[in-house]
């Protein structure tokens, strides 16, 4: 009996998980960055308007490992939000590599793009009224990109999304604000509202262009707590875009970004001393690239007035760099 379009047993195409899995076991295990959350390699990004170029991202390299928790900083214009929006999938890197969870940014066709935005990442803006729709509660917003993602409207599927909302709900500390709309939310309650909406899909992936730029230092610390609990109890990779010195002192790695290259990070981590003592021990790093460029920390070259050239030596265990002693010659 031949059968009708109808009754034909549909092809589903291999899951996004999938995909990214087979991507991986595909890499060859040295690659660089291999098995890394993201990894950015020579990244550029040029915008053209008006016949004027603008180089946002210059060759900018990145590793973050999977569940790690990074603050981004920089001077303005230095391309932390291009670099973020190309991350979230929603602008196109001009040449380089990037990839997120497996997921190569430059090679995605339109619709792994829309897969990649709803599974893979979740995505925060600064401007609080941009991360909600204004006529949906904040339940209805959080259970939108689950209803998005496509699954069939069965019973059993509408449960489990009921149930996944309370459960970020009340991870986020946001039960009793479900049937409220956004505008009567204040700014720090629709963040949180935003955190749990872009964790809807359990994304590995979270990021966030100055989700505390419009609140106050009190709210944002509570803001940024939200980010840790998602960190710490979803085991996700959060990436934070910030200009508040106490965001940036509070994660274990802040990356600057400068000139749209990753110029220095500091890292931190707690020491116990000999008396049980606890205290955070800071260390700031300049990056090296793939072809040995450094960029050296401006105060350190202003203060031995070093420009243009530099002595370079090899010493048994570290590399000294002088000021140059033939300046002229
Ligand atoms: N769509 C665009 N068209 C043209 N130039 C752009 C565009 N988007 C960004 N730029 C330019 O790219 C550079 C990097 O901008 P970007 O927005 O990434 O900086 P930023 O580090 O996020 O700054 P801020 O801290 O002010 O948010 C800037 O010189 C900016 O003017
Ligand atoms: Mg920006």
């Amino acid at each position: 009996m031949k059968s009708t379009p109808q009754e034909r047993p549909t092809v589903e195409a291999p899951s996004l998980q999938e995909l990214r899995q087979r991507a991986l076991a595909a890499a060859s295990p040295k690659a660089y960055g291999a098995g890394a959350a993201i990894v950015c390699d020579r990244l550029v990004r040029i915008f053209s308007s008006e016949g004027i170029e603008v180089q946002a991202l210059q060759g900018l390299e990145l590793t973050i490992q999977q569940g790690d928790l990074v603050a981004l900083v920089g001077a303005s214009g230095s391309g932390k939000s291009t670099l973020l929006t190309i991350l979230a999938g929603l602008d196109v890197p001009t040449a380089g590599t990037a990839t997120v969870d497996g997921c190569d940014l430059l090679e995605m066709s339109a619709k792994e793009r829309l897969r990649y935005r709803r599974e893979v990442v979740g995505f925060i803006w600064q401007q609080t009224a941009r991360n909600l729709l204004p006529f949906l509660t904040a339940a209805e917003n959080i259970a939108l990109p689950m209803q998005l993602r496509g699954r069939r409207a069965t019973a059993a599927g509408s449960k489990g999304r009921a149930a996944r909302v309370a459960e970020l709900m009340d991870a986020l500390e946001i039960g009793h604000l479900a049937h409220r709309r956004p505008n009567e939310l204040s700014g720090g309650q629709q963040q949180r509202v935003a955190i749990a909406v872009a964790m809807a899909n359990n994304p590995p992936v979270l990021l966030a262009d100055e989700p505390t730029g419009e609140l106050d230092s009190e709210t944002a610390g509570v803001i940024f707590e939200s980010f840790r609990t998602v960190n710490r109890e979803l085991g996700t990779t959060v990436v934070i875009v910030t200009h508040d010195p106490m965001v940036a002192a509070e994660v274990r790695r802040t990356v600057a970004i400068r000139d749209g290259r990753t110029s220095s990070e500091v890292l931190r981590r707690t020491v116990t001393d000999e008396h049980g003592e606890e205290s955070v021990n800071e260390r700031e790093y300049v990056m090296l690239d793939r072809t040995g460029r450094v960029q050296l920390p401006v105060k350190f070259l202003e203060a031995l007035g070093m420009e243009h050239r530099v002595a370079v030596d090899l010493a048994t265990d570290h590399i000294e760099i002088r000021p140059d002693d033939l300046v002229g010659g």
